[in-house]
C-alpha cells in the first residue's frame, strides 16, 4: 500500500440532522481552526436538504460534504430521487453508494449501486461504495464470499485510486455496539486490497479501505490503526462534533 495514501473520516448522517444541527458543525469547524491539523481528509454526508446550507461552514473548515445515495440517470422522471450533478451543483464532492440500508430497504443490488458510482465520477463525484455482510453470512462462514461478489458487482471498471473509497461496513456493527475483532477487520481489508490489486493492478493500490460499523472515540484508535484500514464511516458518532472530533484525531 502507498504510504502517501490519505486516509478519510467521514460521517454519515444518515435520516438525521435538521438546520438546528449546523451547530454541531460549526463546533467541529471550530475544532479544526483551533486544533493540531488532522491527518485526514474530514467529510460530513448529511441529508441532501442540508447540503447547500452546511456547505457555508464547511467549505471554510476544509470538511468535504457528501450525499448518501444518487440515482444512476443524470436526470428525468424519478420523482423523490436526487441526481448525482445536483449534488455536485450543492457543494457535493462525494456519494455514499450501496450502503447497507438502501441495499435492504430498497432492494439494491450490486448491478444498481455500479451504476450508481458510475453516475457519481461522471460528476465528478467520488462514490464511496458500501460492501459488508449480515450476520447470518458471517455465522454460515460465507462474510468473504459475500463481501467479494459485492466488491466484484459494485465497483466499476474505471473506478481506481482517488476516485473511489470502498466502506466495509458489516450489517451486523451497525448502529448494534459491536465491532468484528481486529484480526476479522484486518483480514476482510488484505481480502479487498489483494481483490482491487488483482482487478486493476497498481490503480488499486490507492484506493481507500474505510472500516464502518459501530466506529467510535473508544474503539478508533485501535481500528484506525490496522493494516489496509484507510479511516472509518461513522454514523451515530458523526453526530455530534466532540464524538467525531475524537475519532478524526484518533489516527
Ligand atoms: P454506526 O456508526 O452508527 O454503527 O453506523 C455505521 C454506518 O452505517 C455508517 O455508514
Amino acid at each position: 500500500m502507498p504510504q502517501n495514501i490519505t486516509p478519510l473520516i467521514a460521517g454519515n448522517w444518515k435520516m438525521n440532522g435538521l438546520r438546528a444541527a449546523l451547530i454541531e458543525v460549526e463546533k467541529l469547524a471550530g475544532r479544526l481552526a483551533a486544533g493540531e491539523p488532522p491527518r485526514c481528509t474530514v467529510a460530513i454526508c448529511p441529508p441532501a436538504t442540508l447540503i447547500n446550507p452546511m456547505n457555508r461552514i464547511a467549505a471554510p473548515a476544509g470538511i468535504v460534504l457528501g450525499g448518501q445515495d444518487c440515482h444512476p440517470a443524470a436526470s428525468g422522471a424519478h420523482t423523490g430521487d436526487i441526481a448525482a450533478q445536483m449534488l455536485a451543483d450543492a457543494g457535493a464532492q462525494m456519494v455514499i453508494v450501496g450502503h447497507s440500508e438502501r441495499r435492504a430497504d430498497h432492494g439494491e443490488t450490486d448491478d444498481l449501486v455500479r451504476q450508481k458510482a458510475m453516475a457519481a465520477l461522471a460528476s465528478g463525484l467520488t462514490p464511496i461504495i458500501c460492501v459488508g455482510e449480515t450476520r447470518a453470512e458471517r455465522e454460515a462462514g460465507k462474510a468473504d464470499a459475500v463481501v467479494s461478489r459485492q466488491l466484484a458487482g459494485s465497483v466499476p471498471d474505471q473506478a481506481a485510486d482517488e476516485d473511489v473509497v470502498i466502506a466495509y461496513e458489516p450489517v451486523w456493527a451497525i448502529g448494534t455496539g459491536l465491532t468484528p475483532t481486529s484480526a476479522d477487520i484486518a483480514e476482510m481489508h488484505k481480502n479487498l486490497r489483494d481483490q482491487l490489486i488483482s482487478r486493476f493492478g497498481k490503480r488499486g493500490e490507492g484506493v481507500r479501505l474505510l472500516y464502518g460499523g459501530s466506529l467510535k472515540p473508544a474503539n478508533a484508535k485501535e481500528i484506525l490503526a490496522i493494516a489496509n484500514v484507510n479511516g472509518g464511516l461513522v454514523g451515530g458518532a458523526s453526530l455530534l462534533a466532540d464524538d467525531f472530533a475524537a475519532i478524526i484525531w484518533a489516527l
